[in-house]
């Protein structure tokens, strides 16, 4: 687990990973700008922390965590019948150095459906108190579904990000998920920002490149008043090899991996992420 010692004053900021429609690059992105923070030398990177709230469990597996038998995952900070635990309890060191996860597994799966109303602020709750400071981010993956998990990541989140493929379904899919970060800004949350949309699994066809204007037409462009990252995460099957060996994409030699790693540091200095950063 990370190192108190390397704490910095401030909180860090909390940051959710979103969109309901399945296979678009949150959790790649999740682990991508996970990989460029921690992975960046000297003091401009620093420690991340994943929330998985996702019962595919792929961060948790992506880091190199196994969840075991009688493992206290994310899952636990959701259970009505136990007294309200503390993120803490779940956190645990990753194989990647630098990134401390709460881990995910399938026990999560029933709790977007047959969760009790009041659980969306349990996660809220697990968060207060918890010394965060030695963290440089809490990214927080979620599951393609708009329901009480992703609620729960949006109570108690500072901003999110909306990840989106180049094509037709995906960018309808964003105007459905504003309207849901919307009527969170309304009431429960007003402090939630929706700060950008981050175009993962870009092929440079003519498809994509069309998909990537109507949504800067739509959104505008980060850094510019508007949402779309200007860095645009290309497709290169380092991504999928770098999973399966459980690395940090910034740790991965092959293939196309270096134009990921350029990729997600463009993406992670875009959003402030990494310190001394300009948008
Ligand atoms: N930049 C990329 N290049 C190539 N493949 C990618 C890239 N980003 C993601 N993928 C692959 O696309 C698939 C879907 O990506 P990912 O799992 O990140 O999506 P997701 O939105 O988290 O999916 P889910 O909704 O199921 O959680 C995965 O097989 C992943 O390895
Ligand atoms: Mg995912």
């Amino acid at each position: 687990m990370s190192d108190p010692s390397t704490a910095t004053e401030s909180q860090p900021r909390r940051l959710v990973l979103a969109n309901q429609k399945g296979g678009v690059g949150k959790t790649a992105t999740t682990l991508g700008l996970a990989s460029a923070i921690a992975c960046h030398d000297g003091d401009q990177g620093g420690n991340v922390l994943i929330v998985d709230l996702d019962p595919q469990g792929n961060s948790t597996g992506g880091v190199g965590v196994e969840v075991v038998d009688g493992q206290l995952t994310i899952a636990s900070v959701f259970d009505s019948k136990a007294q309200p635990g503390s993120l803490a309890d779940v956190v645990v060191a990753s194989a990647w150095d630098r990134v401390d996860i709460a881990p995910a597994d399938e026990d999560l799966a029933d709790l977007d459906e047959s969760g009790n109303a009041d659980m969306v602020w349990r996660l809220d709750a697990a968060l207060d108190g918890v010394d965060l400071s030695a963290y440089r981010a809490v990214l927080f993956d979620t599951p393609p579904s708009l329901g009480k998990l992703l609620f729960s990541a949006l109570l108690t989140a500072d901003e999110v990000v909306v990840v989106t493929e180049p094509t037709v379904d995906s960018v309808k899919a964003v105007d459905r998920i504003e309207q849901t970060i919307q009527r969170v800004q309304r009431r429960p949350n007003r402090r939630l920002e929706f700060s950008g949309i981050v175009v993962s699994m870009d092929r440079g066809i003519a498809e994509h490149n069309f998909r990537v204007n109507e949504l800067r037409d739509s959104y505008g462009v980060y850094g510019q008043g508007g949402k779309v990252c200007r860095t645009v995460v290309p497709a290169y099957a380092a991504r999928q090899d770098a999973h399966s060996a459980r690395l940090p994409i910034h740790r991965f030699r092959g293939g196309k991996a270096l134009s990921l790693q350029v990729a997600y540091t463009d993406l992670a200095r875009e959003l402030g992420l990494l310190n001394g950063a300009t948008a």
